[in-house]
């Protein structure tokens, strides 16, 4: 496993890290058995994985009590990674989506972040985060300054509650901002091979500011595996439906690719999910790549990508098959 620098902070964490999104359970990823969390995120440590990302939007603070009782006794062999500013307790901030009769508005006030990280560092069973970071930014009409923001994180800083600050979802002009009152370490994006729109702005910035990116997504829900067939049906409640490749004329295309990518497998000995994390883990900027699951097999088949490093002809050849799908769509 390669451990990198979490941007200038000093903290170093697993090149692959535990995404724990689904965890959560709800309806965006169906109900989860927690005890098979369990075992995942307690492999994925004996594995040598120390990055575990959670946010309390997931499961409305069920993946981060999860991810707490995993950890009990293992909390000094991680670099825990959690989210502010997602918040249901009242109407504050600006509102976003409902779920299970939750209200939940983007709310990155001084105020409420003071309840979070409490409430966070209580479901997670731990006095301090490693990387503490806003998960979605501030949108009118409850656009709280990135100024008031960034006082409020440097405080909790100050205070020994969090290590090093990191934003998720940010533009360039938010991580402007951030900078220009203090210093953030990390942003949280998506980026998978199938998404690779911040390559263009946010992913120079980042290298040029030493910010490091943990590309979330970057299996696209677990499309990139070749494990979910033409015959997955989704749910209407699941997450999935939100992304395009899911639709059958274009998985059918990605799975194709896939296919094609089998002798490749055979030469590096590994699975195609092992393939995809180590193209992408290859790519300029790509700091961190968080893959999310809550079985340990798949924890375990991911971890192993980090054993392995492309000839540049086979990802130029990945690179060239992605590209072709993305004009074919
Ligand atoms: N900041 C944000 O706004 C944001 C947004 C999305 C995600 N994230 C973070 O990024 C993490 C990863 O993203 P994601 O969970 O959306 O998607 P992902 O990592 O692209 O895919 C996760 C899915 O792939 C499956 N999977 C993983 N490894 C597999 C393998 N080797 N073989 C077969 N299936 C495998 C998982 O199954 P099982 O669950 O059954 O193991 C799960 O269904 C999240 O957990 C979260 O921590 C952040």
């Amino acid at each position: 496993m390669e451990y990198r620098e979490i941007g200038t902070s000093g903290i170093k964490a697993s090149s692959i890290a535990l995404g724990t999104w689904a965890v959560g359970g709800g309806p965006w990823w169906g109900d989860s058995d927690d005890e098979e969390s369990v075992r995942a995120i307690r492999a994925a440590v004996d594995a040598g994985i120390t990055m575990i990302d959670t946010a309390p939007a997931y499961g409305f603070g069920h993946s981060e009590e999860v991810v707490g009782k995993a950890l009990r006794g293992r909390r000094d062999r991680v670099v825990l990674s959690t989210k502010c500013g997602l918040w249901w307790n009242n109407d504050r901030g600006s509102f976003k989506f409902e779920q299970l009769g939750r209200r939940v508005h983007t709310c990155l006030r001084p105020e409420t972040l003071a309840v979070e990280i409490e409430t966070s560092l209580k479901r997670l069973d731990t006095d301090y985060i490693d990387l503490y970071m806003t998960h979605w930014q501030a949108v009118e009409p409850d656009k709280t300054p990135i100024e008031d923001t960034m006082t409020a994180l440097l405080k909790m800083k100050d205070a020994g509650k969090i290590r090093c600050i990191g934003v998720s979802n940010a533009d360039v002009s938010h991580m402007k901002e951030y900078l220009a009152s203090g210093r953030i370490d990390s942003n949280q994006l998506k980026y998978s091979m199938l998404d690779r729109d911040i390559e263009t702005e946010k992913v120079p910035f980042c290298i040029k500011n030493r910010i490091s990116i943990q590309a979330y997504s970057p299996l696209e829900q677990g499309l990139l595996t070749g494990r979910i067939g033409m015959d997955y049906r989704l749910s209407d409640t699941e997450y999935r439906n939100l992304i395009p490749w899911f639709k059958p004329e274009n998985r059918k295309k990605v799975l194709d690719m896939l296919d094609g990518w089998k002798p490749l497998a055979e030469k590096y000995g590994c699975s195609i999910a092992q393939l995809v994390i180590a193209w992408t883990a290859g790519r300029p900027g790509i700091t961190f790549v968080l893959c999310g699951a809550r079985k340990a097999a798949h924890v375990m088949d991911n971890v192993k990508a980090a054993g392995i490093t492309l000839e540049t002809g086979d990802t130029a050849r990945m690179t060239m098959d992605v590209e072709s799908l993305q004009d074919a769509v």
